[in-house]
């Protein structure tokens, strides 16, 4: 048996350049895909893609912004030029909730109208447009196809920022539907939902928090550790591998155990 769960996969990545896409990108190469990284800052991309390239894997980037439907499409169509196909898109690409100028985050009610445009643009519009040029690809290779989403576990339960769980919470349900939709074309659609985690996302800084920050983030899960962005990627891998054959529709927390208290 092959150990190598994406073997000849051509796999797509939206926000490939930082946290969980960047981690998803390493591990899905390193399990033999063919991976476009997809994402709006090109000096990460570029990171992503000779990272995996000096690894010895299989790599390309696609300058993309999600909320643009010829962005997307161009990321696909570039997998499909250089790979021949496409098997998987996982519509990772995500921001969190408005901050204000303070580098605090805003409440519901001092979101303004762009705030709101722009959460619901990149977290809920990216991940619809990502699925809709996936699924007419799939289409048009014969069906068959893979996609997995990060959502959160703000959207599976009340965590977090409501505007922002309010666009998580479209993802979750996104993938329910589109998994009865689907499945009679052999295309399978999950969700990652991950809980807190210390990347370039809000105020997350990269990484570069106090240890007494991180410690208070730990606390926040019933098993006290800080999640790492690889921890969530390691799902969506699963997910977007034949060891998950039989799993659609189905949102997974990779939280801790928060979920499990709700
Ligand atoms: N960090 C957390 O605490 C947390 C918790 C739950 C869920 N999530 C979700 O996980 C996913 C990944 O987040 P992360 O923590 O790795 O964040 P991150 O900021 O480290 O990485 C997100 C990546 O998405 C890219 N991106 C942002 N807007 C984009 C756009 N319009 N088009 C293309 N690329 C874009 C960024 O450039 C960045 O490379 C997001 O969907 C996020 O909502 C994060």
């Amino acid at each position: 048996m092959n150990s190598r769960l994406l073997e000849g996969k051509s796999a797509v990545i939206t926000g490939a350049g930082s946290g969980v896409g960047r981690q998803a990108a390493f591990l899905f190469a390193q399990n033999g895909a063919k991976v476009t990284c997809a994402d709006i800052r090109e000096d990460w991309i570029e990171g992503t893609v000779s990272e995996i390239r000096s690894a010895g894997g299989e790599a390309q980037g696609a300058l993309c912004d999600v909320t643009r439907r010829a962005d997307v499409e161009g990321a696909v169509a570039k997998a499909v030029e250089t790979y021949g196909r496409l098997d998987i898109i996982y519509n990772n690409a995500g921001i969190a909730s408005p901050m204000t100028k303070e580098g605090g985050f805003k409440s519901f009610v001092e979101a303004d109208d762009d705030d709101i445009d722009r959460l619901l643009a990149v977290n809920v519009k990216g991940v619809i447009l990502g699925c809709q040029v996936a699924i007419a690809q799939f289409r048009a290779q014969g069906g068959g196809g893979v996609i997995v989403n990060t959502a959160s576990v703000a959207g599976m339960i009340g965590w977090g920022g409501a505007l922002y769980g309010a666009t998580k919470g479209a993802v979750v349900n996104l993938a329910r539907r589109l998994a009865f939709e689907l499945g009679p074309e052999n295309i399978r659609v999950n969700n990652v939902c991950p809980g807190t985690m210390v990347t370039n996302f809000g105020t997350g800084n990269g990484g570069n928090l106090p240890q007494a920050a991180l410690d208070s983030m730990a606390r926040l899960q019933p098993l006290g550790r800080i999640i790492e962005p690889s921890e969530p990627a390691q799902v969506a891998l699963f997910l977007a591998s034949d060891l998950a054959i039989n799993i659609t529709g189905v949102n997974v927390p990779v939280d801790g155990g928060v979920a499990a208290g709700k």
